[in-house]
C-alpha cells in the first residue's frame, strides 16, 4: 500500500472501468493508462482511483482508442484554401496495434467534413459517430487487418475552433491575408482527424501550399532560406503529443537572433520583435546549463497579429507570441522564458491528460522564475514572483474550491472553461516549496534527473509522486513528507506555511500608494523615474477598489495612464476604470478591446463591464465590433458576458 492513502486506495482495471463514475461525456477514451509512461514503480500507472472516482491516466477529453491502436506518425497533405476559410487534403496516419485483431481505430474530430477514407487507394468503411459540444465526433475506421497506414482525405470547416482565418485588414501589413492555428487544449482535431491525446505522440511530416506569396510554419524544422513559392515540406523527426501540431501561413519574414534563435513575423514588426526578445538566445542557454540539453534543434519564435488568444503558446522548435508583449523596454520578455521552459516542461515531459495540465505549467512557471533571475536578476524575480503570488491568491479567493486543486477533476468540463492561475502558479510554489526545503542545487539536479528519466514521454500526477517517492523523498526523509505533498496536489487553497514572496521594491509602492490615498503626497510628486512596468502593475493592482472621480483624474493627469503604451499596465488602468465608472478612460478601453484578442487581456475587462446594465450595453457594442476579429476560443470565452 502507498504511503499517500486515498489516492491508492483501489485499483480498477479497465474493464471494470463502468465501477467509476464517469459523468457525461459519452464515450471517453477509457483504456489510456499503459500509454502512459511509468516509473519503476509501474503500479502507480494502473488505473488508480481516487475516492472521487477519477482513473488516472484516462483521458476524459478524446474519444481515441490508442491502446487497442495507435498512430505513430502522420503525413499531412494540406492546402490552404483563403477564399473559402478550408483546409483542404489529406492525412495518412500510420498505425500500430497493441494486438493483431485490433482493426477499429477511434479518430477525433470536430467539424470536419471526412470525404474518404483509404487503405493503398481503396476505399474503406467508416463513420461518424454522435456529436459532444466540448469533443466533437468520433470517427470510426475499420481497417483491412494488417493495414499499417490509412488515409483520410478531409476538408476543415470556415468556423474550425483551432483556426483563425484573417483578412488583410486584420494584419500589420494590411495586404496578405494570414491564418494561425492554436491546438491546445482540444483543438487539434478540428483541423487533423486523429488521436488528440496529449499521451498519443507521433512524429510527423507536411506539405503545405499556400498562395504564392506567403510563406507556412509549422511546429517543426523550418528552413529560414527557404524560396517563396507556395509549397512548403517539414518534418519533425521527435515525437509529439497532437496539441502541439501548429501551422501559420502569412507574409513572414524572418530574422536570426542569435545561432539557434530567431524571429518571424509580419515585416512591420520584424525589427522590434528581434530586439525586443534578443535575450531569447541566452536564455536558451541558461536553460540548457540548468536543466540539460535542449532536443529540439532550433528555437525560433512567431510573432503572431493581435488576434491570438494567448500570450504565448509553445510549438515545438516556433513558439507562438502575441505582439501584445514587444513594449519596447523588454518588461514583459518573461512570456518568452515561459514558452521556451516548455521545451523542458511540457514538450520533452508531457501531461499525460488535461487534469495534469499543472505538470506542464507548474513546472514551467517554476522554471520560467528561475530563468528570469539568472538573466535579469534577483530583483526582478523577486517583483514577478509577487505578481504571480497575487494572482494566485486572487484566483484562490474567485474560485471554487474544486478548481483550487493542482491535479484538477475535468470529468464532463471542456478544459477551455477552466483555464486559471491555479496550475501556473500554486504547481510553481509547489516546487519551490521542495527547492526551499532541501536546497537548490540538490533540486535542480532532481529537475535535470526527471527531463531525463521521461523525455518524450506523457506522465501522469500519480507518475510524479511515484517518482518524487523513489526519490526525493528517500533522499530526504527529514526535508520532505508525503502527506505535504498530498496536500500541495489534492487539497485546494494555498497551503498553510507555502513560500510567501517578498520584494523590497514593492514594500516602498505600498508605502507610497499609502501615502497617495491619505493625501499626504500628490501623485504629481511621486517619483516614477525609475519605476519599470513591475512597479507600475504592483502600484495599480493593489489600489483599493472603489477611488474617487477626483483621485483617478489625478492619477491619470500625473502619468498619463489612459495612454500608457504598455498593454499590461493599460490592462491594470482599465480595470480600475471600469470598476468606478471613470468615463474619460471609455474611448481607450473600446479601443483596447477591439484591437485585442488575447483572453488575459479582454476577459477580465468583459467580465467587469457586465456587472452593470450600462457597463454591459458598452461591452456589447465593442464585443459585436471585435467579433470578426477575435478568435471562435476568444468569442467563446466572452460571449457569455455581452448577451
Ligand atoms: N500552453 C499555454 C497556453 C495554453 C494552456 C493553451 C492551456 C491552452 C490550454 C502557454 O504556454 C501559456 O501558458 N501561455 C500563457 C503565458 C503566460 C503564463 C506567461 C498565456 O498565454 O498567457
Ligand atoms: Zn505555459
Amino acid at each position: 500500500m502507498k504511503k499517500y492513502g486515498l489516492l491508492a486506495t483501489f485499483v480498477c482495471a479497465p474493464v471494470l472501468f463502468a465501477c467509476s463514475d464517469n459523468t457525461s461525456l459519452s464515450s471517453p477514451n477509457t483504456e489510456n493508462e499503459q500509454a502512459v509512461a511509468s516509473t519503476s514503480d509501474s503500479s502507480a500507472d494502473a488505473a488508480k482511483h481516487t475516492d472521487a472516482g477519477i482513473a488516472s491516466g484516462v483521458d476524459y477529453h478524446s474519444f481515441a482508442n490508442p491502446n487497442e491502436i495507435r498512430v505513430t506518425h502522420l503525413s499531412l497533405d494540406l492546402t490552404a484554401n483563403f477564399e473559402s476559410k478550408q483546409l483542404v487534403g489529406e492525412v495518412t496516419l500510420d498505425v500500430e496495434r497493441t494486438k493483431p485483431e485490433n482493426n477499429t481505430l477511434v479518430l477525433d474530430t470536430r467539424a470536419l467534413e471526412i470525404q474518404r477514407v483509404s487503405v493503398e487507394g481503396e476505399s474503406v468503411p467508416f463513420e461518424m459517430g454522435e456529436t459532444d459540444p466540448d469533443l466533437g465526433t468520433p470517427l470510426t475506421i475499420t481497417l483491412p487487418s494488417a493495414a499499417n497506414s490509412v488515409t483520410v482525405a478531409y476538408s476543415t470547416s470556415p468556423e474550425a475552433s483551432g483556426v483563425q482565418w484573417l483578412t488583410p485588414a486584420q494584419t500589420a501589413g494590411k495586404k496578405h491575408p494570414f491564418l494561425f492555428t492554436q491546438a491546445q487544449a482540444v483543438h487539434a482535431r478540428s483541423f487533423i482527424p486523429l488521436q488528440d491525446s496529449p499521451q498519443v505522440r507521433v512524429t510527423y511530416d507536411a506539405t503545405i501550399k499556400t498562395p504564392e506569396s506567403l510563406l507556412a510554419v509549422m511546429s517543426a524544422s523550418n528552413d529560414p532560406t527557404t524560396e517563396r513559392d507556395g509549397e512548403y515540406e517539414f518534418n519533425m523527426p521527435q515525437p509529439i503529443p497532437s496539441y502541439l501540431i501548429a501551422l501559420a501561413i502569412g507574409d513572414l519574414e524572418f530574422k536570426a537572433m542569435g545561432e539557434r534563435t530567431g524571429v518571424y513575423a509580419e515585416p512591420a514588426l520584424l525589427e522590434s520583435a528581434a530586439k525586443e526578445f534578443e535575450d531569447t538566445e541566452a536564455m536558451l542557454e541558461v536553460t540548457e546549463e540548468t536543466y540539460g540539453p535542449y532536443q529540439w534543434d532550433r528555437y525560433d519564435l512567431l510573432i503572431l497579429p493581435p488576434s491570438f488568444p494567448f500570450g504565448g503558446m509553445e510549438n515545438p522548435r516556433l513558439s507562438f507570441i502575441t505582439p501584445t508583449v514587444i513594449a519596447g523596454d523588454k518588461s514583459l520578455v518573461s512570456l518568452i522564458a515561459h514558452e521556451l521552459a516548455h521545451s523542458w516542461s511540457g514538450n520533452t515531459v508531457t501531461n499525460a491528460t488535461w487534469r495534469d495540465l499543472w505538470l506542464n505549467e507548474g513546472f514551467t512557471t517554476y522554471l520560467t522564475y528561475r530563468i528570469m533571475e539568472m538573466i535579469y536578476g534577483h530583483d526582478r524575480f523577486k517583483k514577478e514572483a509577487v505578481l504571480g503570488y497575487q494572482d494566485l491568491e486572487n484566483d484562490v479567493a474567485a474560485l471554487e474550491e474544486n478548481d483550487e486543486i493542482l491535479a484538477i477533476d475535468l470529468r464532463g468540463r471542456n478544459p477551455d472553461d477552466v483555464f486559471s492561475n491555479i496550475p501556473y502558479e500554486k504547481g510553481a510554489l509547489f516546487l519551490r516549496e521542495i527547492e526551499h526545503k532541501i536546497g537548490r542545487e540538490n533540486f535542480d539536479a532532481f529537475l535535470m534527473q526527471y527531463f531525463k528519466d521521461f523525455a518524450f514521454k506523457s506522465i501522469t500526477t500519480d507518475t510524479f509522486i511515484a517518482y518524487l517517492d523513489d526519490t526525493l523523498l528517500k533522499q530526504y526523509p527529514d526535508q520532505l513528507d508525503a502527506n505535504r505533498i498530498h496536500t500541495w496536489i489534492f487539497e485546494p487553497g494555498i497551503p498553510e506555511g507555502a513560500p510567501h514572496p517578498e520584494s523590497d521594491a514593492f514594500t516602498k509602492i505600498d508605502d507610497t500608494r499609502s501615502a497617495w490615498l491619505s493625501g499626504d503626497v500628490k501623485a504629481a510628486d511621486i517619483e516614477t523615474a525609475q519605476w519599470t512596468v513591475h512597479e507600475w502593475l504592483y502600484f495599480l493592482n493593489n489600489m483599493p477598489e472603489s477611488l474617487s472621480e477626483a483621485q483617478l483624474a489625478e492619477l491619470d493627469s500625473a502619468f498619463s495612464l489612459t495612454s500608457t503604451k504598455n498593454n499590461e499596465i493599460a490592462h491594470s488602468w482599465l480595470m480600475i476604470a471600469v470598476q468606478n465608472n471613470y468615463q474619460p478612460a471609455y474611448d481607450r478601453l473600446y479601443s483596447y478591446l477591439v484591437s485585442i484578442g488575447r483572453n488575459k487581456l479582454v476577459k477580465p475587462l468583459y467580465r467587469e463591464l457586465s456587472k452593470t446594465p450600462e457597463g454591459k450595453a458598452f461591452a456589447k457594442r465593442a464585443f459585436e465590433e471585435a467579433k470578426p476579429g477575435y478568435h471562435p476560443l476568444t468569442v467563446k470565452a466572452n460571449e457569455g458576458f455581452v448577451n
